[in-house]
């Protein structure tokens, strides 16, 4: 069941939201090599204590953590640890804000000192799919036309589109009807209308989209070893087009 929010429940979602954003351009500042995501991950808990907000993720399901922390090959649910960043790695930040009671949700993908041409791209790459499939998130499309729009962009660059792990909606709890796959046809699945918010948050995969899953059940890497990256916004579908609730105000 779908659950839609009314204008004043999805300013709510948007406070939470603007925490979220802090916190992302807070970390954008910090990350180096020689940082650990563990150093992060403590860094996030306090930031948003600060703030009056909790982190959503801390207690789900049994997870641990204010937020998952995906390094290189990790796709997401990689756990923060002590080990240091390295010159070279990717690292994709995760996490949900809870204020007062509403949710949002984004992931970053940083890049911690020089990387690749390859490891460039991958992030642009990802980042821009995002925005391809939030400019589909209007009423009166279907879920399929974000799904489509992001597939065919990433697949045109060269990358694969990760399968097991979709979008979802987001409210008063973290996962909400529908699922919003990035990879699928245009027209299908269900049609957006106002008042729902979903999270886009393709991952993206240097090479093949297949993953395994780690012995410690959570943290899914690619079955290859090469990189993946990914970015996710919480949307509202409003009058007004897409609402970004998580905007960083950032590069798109
Ligand atoms: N932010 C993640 C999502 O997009 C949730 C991570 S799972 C958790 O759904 F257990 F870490 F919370
Ligand atoms: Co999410």
């Amino acid at each position: 069941m779908i659950i839609i929010k009314t204008e004043e429940e999805i300013q709510k979602m948007k406070k939470a939201g603007e925490i979220l954003a802090d916190v992302h351009k807070e970390i954008a500042k910090i990350i180096r090599p020689g940082i650990s995501t563990m150093d992060i991950d403590r860094f996030v808990d306090d930031y948003l204590a600060k703030r009056g907000a909790i982190a959503a993720q801390k207690g789900y399901h049994g997870y641990k953590y204010a937020t998952c922390a995906s390094v290189n090959d990790e796709i997401c649910h990689g756990f923060p640890r002590e080990e240091l960043l390295k010159d070279g790695d990717i690292v994709t930040i995760d996490m949900v804000v809870d204020l007062d009671g509403w949710l949002a949700d984004s992931a970053w993908s940083y890049a911690v000192g020089d990387i690749t041409e390859e490891a460039k791209k991958l992030l642009d790459i990802t980042r821009k799919s995002l925005y391809i499939g939030i400019e589909k998130a209007v009423i009166g499309n279907r879920i399929g036309d974000i799904s489509n729009a992001i597939q065919k962009f990433v697949e045109s660059n060269g990358f694969s589109v990760v399968r097991d792990f979709v979008g979802h909606g987001i409210g008063k709890s973290m996962h909400e009807d529908p699922q919003v796959p990035h990879y699928g046809n245009p027209g299908r699945g269900v049609r957006l209308t106002e008042g729902m918010v979903i999270t886009i948050e393709p991952m993206i995969n240097v090479g093949t989209f297949r993953l395994k899953i780690d012995d410690n059940q959570w943290t899914a890497r690619t079955l290859d070893g090469k990189l993946s990256a990914q970015y996710e916004h919480t949307i509202a579908i409003t009058k007004d087009g897409p609402l970004i609730i998580t905007d960083q105000g950032e590069e798109r």
